[in-house]
């Protein structure tokens, strides 16, 4: 069963993936914010709830003019700070084209005001979902949906915005219409611009786990940060779980800023690749990759090293 699902990720079956079973939709008297005509919301029809993060909610939707699937985020607070975030949100996905990063539509807002993000809909699992559901994945292959996203991330620092919040839950595997598998980045809720040189200060908000120790120490976030957010995903989807967890989140803050990167034990990481990732989280943002595409660089390098006659192979 795995190895079909496997092959079928991989492009190799004629089949698409099935879609996770949809989570329950909220019952109705958590959805006061669409209108009398329960689950519409501005020409779209809400189906069923697709996921939840920690700021966030995001809906299958149908646009009833066009017959088309989307997908639509809104917040779970109708605080106006975390609104004008989903506005920010927006704009920053709409300033770039990747196809490694999610679409974005169109931002409406309903009578009350509230905004709703309307972006392409991905059939898939994110990649925390389906670590948690298969199991780790395996190192080549963990790598090559990473180099995409990578590529992606660039892009986005070429725009002067860091995503600040990379990670496995944010990173969804979805397959193309030729029926390839690819990696795409979501949720750029924590994202902003910086000016290059500059130390950007943000609040202290994101997954712990993946944070860089410069985010956690002073909250300042800069590409680097999300270097090092990329390697620890990588380290995270090739073992299981991340490389600082620690019961306590005093424990996790003291290991993300002083413990080394620990060789996996119970899991096959090759060297080049752990010296790989080490580099991406070093300590010091300035001792890491001098950006995002030399770390891209370094780890295609590596996958091409594994196969050791690429011609032939199809
Ligand atoms: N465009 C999309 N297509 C399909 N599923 C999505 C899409 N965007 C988000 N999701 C799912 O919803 C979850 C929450 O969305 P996200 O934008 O990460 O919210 P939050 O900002 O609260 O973390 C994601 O982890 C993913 O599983
Ligand atoms: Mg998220």
């Amino acid at each position: 069963m795995r190895s079909h699902r496997r092959d079928t990720l991989l492009g190799l079956g004629a089949t698409r993936e099935q879609p996770a079973a949809p989570e329950q939709p909220a019952a109705p008297k958590e959805i006061a914010w669409v209108d009398a005509e329960r689950l519409l919301v501005r020409g779209y029809r809400l189906l069923d709830r697709l996921g939840v993060g920690g700021t966030g909610e995001v809906w299958r939707a149908r646009h009833l003019g066009l017959d088309r699937l989307v997908a639509i985020k809104r917040m779970r607070s109708d605080h106006p700070e975390s609104n004008d975030r989903l506005v920010r949100e927006a704009r920053s996905i709409a300033r770039i084209r990747h196809p490694a990063i999610v679409q974005v539509h169109d931002v409406i807002v309903d009578d009350r005001g509230a905004p709703y993000l309307v972006m392409e809909l991905l059939e898939g699992d994110d990649l925390a979902r389906r670590v948690a559901a298969d199991g780790p994945l395996d190192q080549d292959r963990a790598v090559r949906l990473l180099l995409g996203v990578l590529s992606g991330l660039e892009a986005v620092h070429r725009h002067g915005i860091v995503h600040g919040d990379i990670k496995p839950e944010n990173i969804l595997l979805s397959i193309d219409d030729t029926g390839v598998e690819k990696a795409v980045l979501l949720d750029f809720g924590l994202s902003h611009a910086f000016e290059p040189g500059a130390q950007h200060t943000a609040t202290l908000a994101g997954t712990p786990h993946f944070m860089a120790p410069e985010q956690i120490v002073e909250g300042a976030v800069g590409p680097a940060s999300d270097q090092w957010s990329a390697c620890v995903s990588i380290y995270s989807l090739v073992v299981g779980r991340p490389p600082f967890a620690r019961e306590s989140l005093p424990a996790l803050f003291d290991a993300i800023r002083t413990a080394a990167l620990p060789y996996p034990r119970d899991v096959e990481m090759d060297a080049r690749l752990f010296a790989i990732l080490a580099r991406g989280t070093r300590k010091v943002p300035d001792e890491r990759y001098p950006n995002v595409h030399e770390l891209r660089m370094t780890l295609a390098a590596w996958l091409r090293s594994r196969r050791p006659n690429p011609r032939f192979d199809p």
